[in-house]
């Protein structure tokens, strides 16, 4: 990897949610292309397990627990993070998920959906997922005047997708958050984009997706069915792109931009 276009080293990236599934996969891939990466997130047996995982692959890596929901928790790792690495020049902002009583099943009435629902995935996906990790990190990149954000929108992002009303206007929005920060911070040093996943099997998903079988759902069938690549994606697969925009010089003049990893799915109707 020395001298190539993707080469981490030197770096340090910051991989909030690096205790879930997709956020621990970018976490790997950051870790393979050379940075020293910390994990981020509320559990510290997940966090610690990912960190083992990177070491015994010949990564670095080290896990600080926080709070994505707490500007005092997320400074304060902050601070403990750069006590120990010195600097933070790429953040994955990962934390995020939908929440039950948010969702509306078939027949459901859309004017009985909660106040409290719709504010706590708008909380945990924009304000915890995007907004303060972009404070909290930015406030160091620009004062180094280098940085790369990556906040982890989703396609349900870019079209509504049924069922998860909060989830998909959270997403949009932070889509929107990002090209917003993206034109704020162009001359100062820090690049700020999106992934937009599609369909991945989580933690947070699993029970939507598959039966206790292991075959799909109901709901998992139509995804599958409405994906060209007629599969979910792994996590393995968004390495390519978030090793990409954490890369200063792979994507120096790519900015405010949102990259779509779902297996064609946005790209079809029926
Ligand atoms: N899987 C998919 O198909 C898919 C598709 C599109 C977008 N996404 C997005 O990808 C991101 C990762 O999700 P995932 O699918 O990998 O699910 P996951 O395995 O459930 O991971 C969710 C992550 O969010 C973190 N989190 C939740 N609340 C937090 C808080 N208050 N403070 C800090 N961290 C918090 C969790 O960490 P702790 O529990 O350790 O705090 C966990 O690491 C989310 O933003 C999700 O919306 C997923």
């Amino acid at each position: 990897m020395a001298n190539s276009l993707f080469d981490l080293t030197g770096e340090t990236a910051v991989v909030l949610g690096g205790t879930g599934v997709l956020g621990g996969g970018m976490a790997s891939a950051l870790a393979s292309a050379g940075a020293k990466v910390v994990v981020v997130g509320r559990s510290e047996d997940r966090g610690l397990a990912r960190v083992r995982e990177i070491e015994q692959a010949g990564g670095q890596a080290l896990f600080q627990s926080a709070d994505a929901l707490d500007m005092a928790s997320l400074t304060a790792a902050r601070d403990a993070i750069l006590a120990k690495t010195g600097s933070v020049s790429i953040l994955v902002a990962a934390a995020g998920g939908n929440r039950p009583d948010a969702t509306l099943p078939p027949g459901s009435d859309f004017c009985k959906l909660s106040r409290e629902a719709w504010n706590g995935v708008f909380d945990l996906n924009l304000v915890g997922g995007s907004l303060l990790p972009s404070q909290v990190f930015g406030e160091t990149m620009l004062a180094q005047k280098k940085g790369s954000i990556i906040n982890i929108a989703s396609m349900a992002g870019m079209i509504p997708l049924s069922r998860v009303v909060a989830y998909s206007a959270a997403k949009a929005a932070v889509i929107n958050l990002t090209k917003f920060l993206a034109r704020e911070w162009a001359t100062r040093g820090v690049r700020v984009n999106a992934i937009s996943p599609g369909f991945f099997p989580a933690e947070q998903n699993k029970a939507l997706l598959f039966k206790e079988d292991g075959s799909y759902t109901e709901r998992g069938a139509q995804i599958i069915g409405h994906t060209p690549m007629a599969r979910f994606g792994s996590a393995e697969e968004l390495a390519g792109a978030v090793i990409w925009l954490a890369s200063h010089r792979a994507s120096s003049f790519v900015t405010g931009q949102n990259i779509v990893v779902d297996g064609g799915f946005s790209s079809t109707t029926i």
